[in-house]
């Protein structure tokens, strides 16, 4: 097993960890950036990184921004809706996705997701659309939402849908890659992300107008030398991100055939325990399971199981925590969200990340299953042949 430094407050198996590309490839690509002089304005590796993804994702255009937040507030600010719209997004998501819809005046109506894949619900979304302005939904953890019925559905209403693909990097629906669907897409390019340039952000689309405006609005709104045509921001992505993105995005193969192998490990040991289940990816789709998601029968099991791998060092998240329930956005909870809640109850998400080990794996596996009471002779006999004090310590 190999070992890694042991930073003082770590955890023994983090919940994610970044996996960086070799040190010389990214200072070969800094070489050129300081040969340039370019380090931002949309220069040469973003417009490389730009261009790969666009190819590799089968999107007509695909635009970098600073980060998968600013992406989303330029996505929605792009449509040009009436101040105050109605805007249907789940409350099972990261907040910024409601951040954006606020940050843009309009208004958040936080609706239900399905039990299961854990996405937005369409036949809520349905109850809910009468004058609605937009729909955003989310793909969480990467899992492909229903594009289908919630394109029948914003396509039925006139309205448009845009999706929080922020997991979504690599994803497919059908063999058709997550990024390509509805009005626009958003991707997030942080840290926890497979592909990732530390900070970073992508809007996709299919439609030339919203990409204009996307590539106005990302730049202060500056039309041509320093005239503004839209009330714009700084949405852009430095040439040191841009070359990080490269590198990683170069591997996404690679990095979600890891993940899956690991996601399937778990799903042999754990599938079979009683009152455990995993998020529900359709099939024929494929998520990059940026968390890997278990549900439980009850809070209590989930608790108890949460408790046990925090005591055995490993790192583990109750995540989303739903907006409705969030102080800044209570006074938009006007409606009850009993998935989301009961949800919520009894997630958790477990290590996932390229440079996990089959026995750091092993290791959890046989903590979630002994906390869950299953048998010592039928546990996982990887369990066995894994010494706790010998596994390295991972940066927090
Ligand atoms: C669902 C979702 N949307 C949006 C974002 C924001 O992306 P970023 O962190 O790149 O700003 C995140 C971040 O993880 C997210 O999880």
């Amino acid at each position: 097993m190999t070992t890694r430094k042991a930073p003082a407050a770590g955890y023994l198996i983090p919940i994610t960890r970044p996996r960086l590309p070799p040190l010389a490839d990214y200072t070969r690509l800094l070489e050129r950036i300081w040969a340039s002089r370019m380090l931002s304005n949309f220069g040469p590796l973003a417009e490389e990184l730009e261009e790969q993804s666009r190819s590799y994702l089968g999107s007509e255009y695909l635009l970098s921004a600073s980060s998968g937040d600013v992406a989303l507030i330029l996505a929605i600010r792009a449509l040009d809706l009436a101040p105050g719209s109605r805007v249907i997004v789940p409350s099972f998501t990261f907040n910024s996705t409601v951040n954006a819809i606020l940050w843009n005046g309009l208004r958040p109506v936080l609706t239900d997701i399905e039990s299961e894949t854990l996405n937005l619900d369409p036949a809520r979304v349905r109850e809910r659309l009468d004058g609605a302005g937009a729909i955003v939904a989310t793909h969480v953890f990467g899992n492909p939402a229903d594009v289908d019925t919630l394109g029948a559905l914003a396509a039925e209403a006139g309205v448009p849908l845009l999706f929080d693909a922020a997991h979504g990097y690599g994803s497919l629906h059908d063999g058709r890659h997550v990024g390509t669907f509805g009005a626009m897409e958003i991707f997030s390019l942080s840290g926890t992300k497979p592909v990732t340039s530390g900070e970073g952000g992508m809007v996709v689309t299919n439609d030339p107008e919203l990409a204009e405006r996307i590539r106005y609005l990302r730049a202060y709104g500056f039309q041509s030398d320093y005239v503004s045509r839209y009330v714009g921001l700084n949405g852009k992505l430095s040439e040191m991100h841009a070359a990080l993105g490269l590198l990683t995005m170069v591997r996404i193969e690679e990095a979600l055939a890891t993940r899956q192998r690991h996601v399937a490990g778990y799903r042999q040991t754990l599938g079979s325990l009683p009152g455990l289940s995993f998020q529900r990816v359709a099939p024929g789709d494929r998520s990059t399971f940026k968390d890997l998601a278990v549900l439980f029968a009850d809070s209590t099991t989930r608790n108890r199981v949460e408790l046990a791998l925090t005591a055995a060092g490993i790192q583990t998240k109750r995540y989303f925590h739903p907006c409705h329930t969030m102080p800044a956005y209570r006074s938009f909870a006007d409606n009850l969200l009993p998935v989301t809640e009961s949800v919520y109850a009894r997630i958790l998400c477990l290590p996932l990340f390229e440079e996990l080990t089959d026995d750091e794996r092993g290791l959890v596996c046989s903590i979630v299953e002994k906390a869950m009471g299953r048998p010592a002779a039928t546990r996982s006999r990887r369990r066995d042949g894994v010494d706790v004090q010998h596994l390295p310590v991972h940066a927090a």
